[in-house]
């Protein structure tokens, strides 16, 4: 940056390069803390729940949506985690990937990992980032609601993640064909470690990443579909429905996502 910048172009600049809000007025040294992270990741990590030793992940495997040397690396990091404390450090440590340096924070997991349900979204947002929870700005409060309204809710019986773990930079609206091949590897080994009985995909990003299909969401959604993954000991039902940030766009389409819910919840009781 020119030393000789007006406050006004110094914060264009800021702008330009992707910093969309402040959070602070410490200064902070970034080199300290990257390094700091893994191990305070460890150390933070909270207990291993009781759960039989999962099957490891297959090898680092090549994705239609591109071999990048990004995606190279993060397919052999994921695949060398065994637990999801692993795989959390795993991500706090990796760095080759641009939306990170933008991010105030790794955005993991939330909800019981033991949970049969696991709900997977596209990439946080604003809030999200803030506090370091998938799913808690003005989506996220809908998407509790949506999920209460089949029986479930975070803190018992659903498991919350998104596809990317980190923020997008303020002029970026959603992940492209590369955050999802970089990201791809650990969204499917974090799928393999909490394995659950059925995946519910919310958005048309999260169903085209992980269902591999270039479909948009009105016709991935509303069916089962199985998803399998060589760490998995068997195929995973998945039901694609609407993201909540859309049905908050769009209330008419509330209707259809109730639709898919009830499949769910069919499902659930065994009925389905
Ligand atoms: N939208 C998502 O897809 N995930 C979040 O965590 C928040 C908003």
């Amino acid at each position: 940056m020119p030393l000789d910048m007006t406050p006004e172009q110094v914060l264009r600049w800021y702008i330009e390069a992707g910093v969309d809000e402040t959070v602070g007025t410490a200064p902070v040294d970034r080199f300290a803390v990257t390094a700091a992270r893994p191990a305070a990741a460890a150390a933070a990590a909270p207990p291993q729940h009781a759960r039989p030793e999962r099957p490891p992940a297959a090898a680092a495997a090549p994705h239609p949506h591109g071999d990048t040397s990004a995606h190279v690396t993060s397919a052999h990091v994921a695949a060398a985690c065994a637990t999801l404390e692993e795989l959390k450090a795993a991500l706090l440590a990796f760095e080759d990937f641009a939306w990170k340096r933008f991010a105030t924070n790794l955005v993991f997991g939330d909800g019981n990992p033991e949970a049969k349900v696991m709900c997977i979204g596209e990439a946080p947002g604003p809030e999200e980032d803030r506090q370091g929870v998938p799913f808690v700005g003005p989506s996220g409060k809908l998407l509790d609601r949506m999920l209460a309204s089949i029986g479930l809710d975070r803190a018992t019986n659903a498991y919350i993640t998104n596809v990317v773990p980190w923020k997008p930079p303020a002029d970026i609206r959603k992940p492209g064909p590369d955050e999802v091949a970089v990201c791809l590897p650990f969204i499917t080994r974090h799928i393999e470690l909490v394995d659950p009985e059925l995946l519910i995909l919310f958005g048309g990003a999260a169903a085209s990443a992980l269902l591999a299909r270039h479909e948009g969401i009105n016709r991935l959604r509303g069916r089962w579909v199985d998803y399998s993954s060589p760490g998995l000991p068997r195929p995973v039902p998945v039901m694609a429905t609407f993201h909540p940030a859309y049905l908050l766009r769009t209330p008419e389409a509330k209707r259809l996502a109730w639709r898919d819910l009830l499949m769910v919840k069919k499902r659930l009781e065994g009925a389905g």
